[in-house]
């Protein structure tokens, strides 16, 4: 067998374009757009990159969007009332703050400080918990964007094995919860799992580790469905994913491509989150 290949890319497309029209019949309703406040500290390269991205493609939706770059030497009182400002402002509707944050932030606390409402990202304890009790809520962007490639393929989850790798809060334990609430049945691994006795049972194969090469061909069933989330700089710094491409190639039904498979999903989710906090904080 040889895999098809999820397209993120146009998914991501297309999912842009259903939003454009949103955005309109909001800014129609409230005599304003939608609006995201995106907060950046400090100067790691690959945090400037993705905010970049952020802003350029909410604007190219018709969202406001505002950047507040701080420096690395950023107190915690500072970045704390910078947000409540944020909380405290009508015409915005998603606050994110970019991870990782400098290592004197406490993270924890920045992400709580956010107003739950607002918190695009779903990192705040409240939608993380409320995703975890299967409760509707702002979903991380990441794994939001993997189930809606896996709708996208008319992929029925319910039933399934499904085999997370990595257990971060970004990725894998949102990914974990909404598998869970898709009536998949879930294995979450990590460091200390023995991950390929899982995914060689596993019907979803969703790798969120960052480690190039993790995943070979013969650690996935036949006819797999493996999503890769992996974000790594291979040689000549080239954009590469968790997979050995070429071997899963051959082994999974489905495969997503690194680049052009979850990359482009996670910041169509983010304008998704925003317009839905949006509609939400305005009772549309
Ligand atoms: N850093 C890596 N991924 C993310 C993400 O999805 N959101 C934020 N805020 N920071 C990140």
């Amino acid at each position: 067998m040889v895999a098809q290949l999820i397209d993120g890319k146009a998914i991501a497309g297309r999912q842009r374009a259903l939003l454009a029209g949103e955005v309109v019949a909001f800014a129609n309703a409230m005599g304003r757009p939608p609006g995201i406040a995106v907060i950046r500290a400090g100067e790691d390269p690959a945090s400037k990159i993705y905010v970049a991205s952020k802003k350029r493609t909410a604007e190219s939706l018709g969202l406001n969007s505002w950047e507040h770059a701080l420096p690395e030497h950023t107190t915690q009182a500072e970045l704390l009332s910078l947000i409540a400002g944020l909380n405290a402002q009508e015409a915005v509707d998603g606050i994110l703050v970019q991870l990782p944050l400098p290592k004197h932030l406490d993270t924890h606390s920045v992400l709580r400080a956010v107003l739950p409402q607002k918190d695009v990202d779903g990192f705040h304890p409240m939608n993380a918990g409320s995703l975890f009790q299967g409760k509707p809520t702002l979903v991380p962007c990441t794994p939001l964007g993997v189930m809606k490639m896996l709708e996208e393929i008319g992929y029925k989850v319910e039933g399934k094995r499904a085999v997370v790798i990595g257990r971060s809060n970004i990725v894998g334990r949102p990914m974990a919860a909404l598998l869970l609430n898709a009536s998949a049945s879930v294995v979450l691994c990590h460091s200390k799992s023995d991950v390929r006795a899982e995914t060689l049972r596993a019907d979803i194969v969703v790798s969120a580790v960052g480690v190039a090469g993790l995943l070979r061909g013969d650690w996935i069933r036949e006819g797999a469905v493996v999503v890769d989330v992996g974000m790594n700089r291979g040689e000549g710094g080239k954009l590469c994913g968790d997979v050995v491409f070429e071997e899963v190639f051959q082994k999974a039904a489905w495969l997503t491509p690194v680049p052009g498979g979850v990359g482009p999903m996670t910041i169509a989710m983010l304008m998704h989150n925003t317009v839905q906090a949006a509609k939400s904080r305005c009772k549309l």
